[in-house]
């Protein structure tokens, strides 16, 4: 990861570039970077703010000789990846939130949208894409977000080196992506679950017009969140997972 790096002043969107690029026949490890976002996307089709100079808007290009149903498995390897770097830099108790954040405190400081270029049973490329915030003020977020957000400035209460944190990052992709390549999902499954506080805990899943109360298994092979009620395991696809009692 990182051997070919691509690095822009501005962008619309690093993972719009990274599949054009993927397209073009882009290889394996390609690092896109970027200092600032015109279109950052979210999840959902939201819009991630990306000021400049003072996060990280990264894509990764990788390519997989998986089937397209095994890509979700990718989002957790890359949660690992900037969960671990955040706690080897800055030693902050980062954890993940299902499916794809990454929280210090509760708050979020780190999102992730990949996104696949597949035919029916073979992918051709995953983009990884990762917004985390490094050196954001607390003024620099506005108050309207889903949820409450941070950066690692202000947990830390001093400014990071935005290239030391970026390194990290990658070092952990690269040594998870080997693992998942050699030995599957399992490790990386094992891993994010290690992250995830709410393994064993009685939650509410809200998705759509479904309610669902149940203790937390942990996740699927698919990414689904596995929740034990009334006596069989429910598989949840998407949903917002509440915390009870
Ligand atoms: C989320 O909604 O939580 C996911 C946010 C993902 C943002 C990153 S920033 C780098 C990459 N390029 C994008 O346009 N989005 C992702």
């Amino acid at each position: 990861v990182g051997r070919e790096l691509v690095c822009f002043e501005e962008t619309d969107s690093t993972n719009l570039q990274a599949l054009r690029l993927g397209e073009q026949g882009a290889t394996e490890g390609t690092v896109l970077v970027a200092e600032s976002q015109r279109g950052g996307k979210g999840r959902l089709g939201r819009h991630w703010l990306s000021p400049s100079g003072v996060n990280l808007y990264t894509s990764i290009i990788l390519r997989p000789r998986i089937p397209p149903w095994d890509a979700p498995q990718l989002t957790f390897l890359s949660a690992v990846a900037v969960a671990r770097a955040v706690q080897q830099v800055c030693a902050l108790p980062a954890r993940v939130k299902w499916p794809n954040d990454i929280l210090i405190n509760g708050r979020k400081v780190a999102g992730l949208l990949n996104e696949l270029s597949a035919e029916t049973d073979a992918v051709h490329f995953v983009v990884l894409g990762i917004g985390l915030n490094i050196n954001m003020r607390a003024d620099q977020i506005p108050a309207s977000l889903r949820y409450p957000a941070t950066s690692l400035a202000i947990e830390m209460d001093r400014p990071l080196s935005r290239v030391e944190v970026a390194c990290a990052v990658y070092r952990q992709l690269d040594d998870l992506y080997h693992l998942y390549l050699n030995e599957g999902f399992d490790p990386i499954r094992l891993a994010w679950e290690a992250c995830f506080d709410l393994v064993g805990e009685k939650v509410r899943v809200e998705s759509g017009d479904r309610t669902l109360s149940g203790i937390v298994q942990g996740i699927d092979t698919d990414g689904a969140l596995l929740v034990a009620a009334a006596g069989t395991v429910e598989r949840v696809l998407a949903g917002d997972v509440v915390p009870v009692g």
